[in-house]
């Protein structure tokens, strides 16, 4: 340690918790994400095979690199994450998917339910940081807005 006086942030530890609050449902809905995302990808037959499965690869990347924006966030204002396996799989609000090969409108039904229990956590982010911290606010802006077109490109394979 250096002997001149540095802080760790400059926000202050009230608007560090609250960012910590708000984002990580956000870190952990993501992880899930992620993990789920691979599960639907490997297991995903039958209709659009090639597309879907493809497609379900670059939601994990996003989920992924998402995760990592808004841990970072919160690790930038001075506070810890936990996004470990057990907390993850306690505390996350996706449902569990439905294990083995699965027909692609199933799978695509089910991993919108995932993004939508994540859009969910996100969107509560965007609404509680407007007033706590614009800059962790607009994080969560720039994952709603993604997941929302991750989700239309899902969505697009079963709707008329
Ligand atoms: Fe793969």
């Amino acid at each position: 340690m250096t002997d001149i006086a540095v802080t760790q942030s400059v926000s202050n530890p009230d608007v560090a918790a609250g960012v910590a609050q708000f984002l990580s449902p956000v870190v952990i809905d993501l992880t899930a994400l992620v993990v789920n995302g691979k599960q639907a990808h490997w297991h995903v037959r039958g209709a659009n095979f090639i597309g879907v499965h493809e497609l379900l690869d670059t939601i994990v990347d996003h989920a992924q690199e998402w995760a990592d924006l808004a841990a970072e966030r919160i690790v930038a204002l001075g506070l810890p994450v936990d996004a470990r396996l057990g907390t993850v799989a306690a505390k996350t609000a996706t449902a569990e998917l439905t294990a083995g090969f699965r027909q692609s409108n199933d799978t695509i039904a089910e991993v919108i339910g995932q993004i939508d229990a994540a859009l969910a956590a996100v969107n509560t982010a965007v609404k509680e940081l407007d007033e706590l911290d614009q800059t962790s606010q607009d994080i969560a802006i720039e994952i709603a807005r993604g997941l929302d077109k991750d989700r239309w490109f899902l969505f697009a394979h079963i709707s008329e």
